[in-house]
């Protein structure tokens, strides 16, 4: 059965406040639609440890940097809606715009420190944007966990640290990043890769797994680097925002291989930007 679509807070809070009668937690998957197998084992990860769950699908235009890339995201709505019906979610939350950012809006949620470096260098505003409409949709939904994707790692301790800084009383859960058999991390803007692009973009995973290979070998990332930026350019992506090793608890930079350790990469093949990161 294809889950309710709820457009207000008003429905989704009659919802949910007859299950908080009930004594039911609730999980909830924010996500921006366009759904892959990486949203729906989320949906999934909250179907197995929440009594019920709320898949919510909206297009927050705070967090992009580009109005192109915003008119140009891929919106699915009905086929998200179907695809949802074998994970079991509960409730599907649409809001309508004025939902989220009524008129006069004006609050703005600001993570420091960790918003600075890696995706937020390249994109400012955009975690801005991230943790303003998370701290919403957290709040509207009054969810007791909340299940994110290891594919955005800077998002997730972004979401983490801001939950935790504004004491709201919800569980941050990271998932694995799924990938397709060929290694690229799922990815809604894979939709918008041509088929001949879609043919190189796995290389920067690719890689990304040498690049593991050889810290774990006891390489400095500083020896290897540049190759490695050398190969996924040689592939035809045309820009490579960063690939740093980064400690994953912190975000700082690191140069070698230890238990916390993860590899981080954005490059840019063909006007689509593609992020992946891994551990280490
Ligand atoms: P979106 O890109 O739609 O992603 C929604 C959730 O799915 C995020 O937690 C993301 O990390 C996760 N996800 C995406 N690809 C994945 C993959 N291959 N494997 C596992 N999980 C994956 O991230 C956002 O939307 C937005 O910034 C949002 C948090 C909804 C705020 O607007």
């Amino acid at each position: 059965m294809i889950a309710p679509i709820e457009r207000t807070l008003a429905s989704l809070r009659t919802q949910t406040a007859l299950w908080r009668k009930a004594g039911e937690t609730i999980g909830v998957v924010p996500t921006m639609g366009a759904l892959h197998q990486g949203h729906l084992s989320l949906a999934r990860a909250a179907r197995a440890e929440c009594d019920r769950v709320i898949v919510t699908i909206f297009v927050n235009p705070k967090q992009f940097n580009d109005p192109d890339d915003l008119k140009n995201y891929p919106r699915t709505e009905e086929d998200d809606a179907r695809k949802l019906e074998s994970t079991g979610v509960d409730l599907i939350y649409v809001p309508d715009p004025e939902q989220i950012y009524p008129d006069g809006f004006a609050t703005n949620v600001s993570v420091g420190g960790l918003t600075d470096m890696l995706c937020g260098a390249s994109r400012p505003g955009h975690f801005d944007g991230v943790a303003t409409v998370v701290s919403k949709l957290f709040l509207q939904t009054a969810a007791d966990f909340a299940f994110f994707g290891e594919k955005d790692y800077q998002q997730l301790q972004i979401v983490r640290r801001m939950a935790a800084d504004l004491d709201i009383p919800i569980e941050v859960v990271g998932c694995p990043t799924i990938r397709e058999e060929d290694g690229l991390a799922m990815s809604s803007r894979n939709l918008l890769l041509s088929d001949r692009s879609r043919v190189y973009a796995p290389v920067l995973a690719e890689v990304m797994e040498e690049m593991r290979a050889q810290l774990l070998d006891g390489a400095a990332l500083s020896e290897i680097v540049g190759d490695a930026q050398a190969r996924v350019l040689a592939a035809g992506f045309n820009e490579i925002d960063y690939l740093e090793l980064r400690d994953g608890r912190d975000l700082s930079l690191l140069d070698r291989a230890k238990p916390e350790a993860r590899l981080f990469a954005a490059a840019w093949l063909a006007g689509v930007r593609l992020i992946d990161n891994m551990a280490v």
